[in-house]
């Protein structure tokens, strides 16, 4: 069903059944923030199941440029010697690569620094809009140009080391300004608030708790007394500058982002059965849970411990039919990176899906709804695009495709996906961008589609209890 028949392309056909258990990558958003973290830290700190994917290797070699000393002593561990939030000037400029992620976290950071520095990335990350952040430190007193009307890559930023604390609304619901706002916030002067509309993943804010900043978190809530129509409308979250983050051990839970694709495949199957292990179960990241559960699967979702602050667990899934749903407001955020595999769900689900509300799916790694649109009609699947969503008709049989990835991974790993549920074979080309967020993917798959049944020795999640600085 699927196999690596062509360097730098992903081949697919019909699957069996899955009766698997399965352990996912790190998470990536959560490594990103680990890497940074420990570098602004006051003493070293050891980073235990860190993703070695390229987006974070991209966020460890900016660190790299800026004077932090990491060492990898094995795969997946980063020894960090935090510099208590003191770097040196870059030499050259700092390639992000792919990552949106580096880029603007990066900038939060850089903006505070007493020099210069310049941000660039690849042809994708290049074309993606960066006025989002700069807005939000320039209102802080920090120096920055890019390109185009946009404001796109090249960041040319002109550090200063006398940011001023602001209170920002974000207008787009972005855990990516939340937190570049927030991390020049610990260098500026006064109190930094950010407040959201739309809760976006809270994993900084989760972090700045562990490496014990000190931070405030409020939640205003509209007709707080009616269980029916109580609505969360604000939330914010404040700290003061000058603080410097304790170092602290860190180990990251699985990614539940690179676990979709399986949730999904075993979903949509029946008689199918996926155990994920050791995987983040945080709340503003397991959407997906929920939406496949509307769809009809059955998951079961077991929380076991808090690893540094994260909790983690197991997701046990068992295959059915699939229905259609709808997916709107503000569980958008919470399932955001998950869209193209769910769009590949409702596809394969009977009835119709609609995703609205969704237009920042548009300047991601590639434009995804024009992306998957494109995909599931070169599959035979009817699909009407709006700006901010699609409508999926679901229930028409797959057909096998020869299919672009757009040069973006989660584009290229949901089409190999969908292609174990198609009629003939399916071939995503293009898939090198897979190693930003999962190397070992088709590795992964070619164990599933032998039928094997995978049984990991599960790791004791208690090894992962808050743990001080070793070194
Ligand atoms: C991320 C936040 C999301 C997400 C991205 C990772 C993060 O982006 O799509 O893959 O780690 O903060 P936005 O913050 O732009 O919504």
């Amino acid at each position: 069903m699927f196999s690596k028949e062509e360097k730098n392309t992903l081949t697919s056909r019909l699957a069996p059944i899955i009766d698997t258990e399965i352990e996912v990558p790190p998470d990536k958003s959560i490594s990103h923030r680990a890497v940074l973290m420990a570098s602004l830290s006051n003493g070293p700190c050891v980073i235990r199941n860190f993703l070695e994917g390229e987006d974070c290797k991209s966020t460890a070699q900016a660190m790299r440029q800026l004077g932090v000393h990491i060492e990898s002593p094995e795969p997946g561990t980063l020894v960090v010697e935090g510099t208590a939030g003191r770097f040196t000037k870059p030499f050259g400029d700092i390639d992000c690569g792919n990552s949106g992620t580096t880029m603007r976290l990066m900038a939060g950071i850089l903006a505070a620094q007493p020099f210069s520095s310049t941000l660039i990335g690849d042809p994708s990350l290049s074309k993606r809009p960066m006025k989002r952040v700069i807005d939000p430190l320039r209102l802080m007193g920090a120096e920055i140009s890019a390109e185009g009307e946009k404001s796109c890559p090249p960041l040319r930023i002109e550090g200063s080391p006398s940011l001023k604390g602001v209170t920002y609304k974000l207008p787009v619901a972005s855990a990516q300004v939340k937190s570049a706002v927030l991390l020049a916030g610990l260098f500026a002067e006064g109190e930094t608030t950010v407040i959201e509309t739309v809760k976006s993943r809270d994993h900084t804010e989760r972090m700045l708790d562990y490496f014990l900043i000190k931070s405030r978190r409020e939640e205003v809530w509209e007709h707080k007394d009616s269980p029916k129509n109580r609505r969360l409308s604000e939330i914010s979250t404040s700290l003061n500058g000058g603080q410097i983050p304790e170092s602290m051990d860190f180990t990251v839970p699985g990614d539940i982002s690179s676990a979709a694709f399986w949730m999904v495949a075993a979903a949509a199957q029946p008689g199918s059965r996926l155990l994920v292990t050791d995987v983040g179960l945080n709340a503003t990241r397991t959407g997906i849970i929920d939406v496949l559960i509307r769809m009809g699967a059955r998951i079961r979702e077991i929380i076991e411990t808090s690893m540094n602050g994260e909790p983690a667990g197991n997701i046990d899934v068992k295959g059915t039919t699939l229905q259609g749903t709808e997916i709107h407001g503000s569980e958008i955020p919470n399932v955001i990176d998950e869209i193209p595999i769910i769009s590949v769900a409702a596809a394969l689900a009977k009835g119709t899906t609609v995703i609205r509300d969704a237009a920042e799916l548009r300047v991601k790694e590639t434009d995804r709804i024009a992306a998957v649109a494109s995909n599931l009609r070169a599959m035979g699947v009817t699909v009407e695009e709006f700006p901010d969503g699609m409508k999926i008709l679901g229930g028409t049989p797959l057909k096998g495709a020869r299919l672009p990835s757009f040069g973006d991974h989660r584009i290229a790993m949901a089409f190999a996906i969908a292609g174990l549920f198609a009629s003939g074979e399916t071939v995503i080309e293009d898939t090198a961008c897979v190693n930003t967020s999962y190397p070992g993917f088709a590795e992964t798959l070619e164990r599933i589609k032998k039928g094997v049944r995978i049984k990991h020795r599960t790791k004791m999640l208690s090894q992962f209890k808050t743990q001080p600085a070793t070194l």
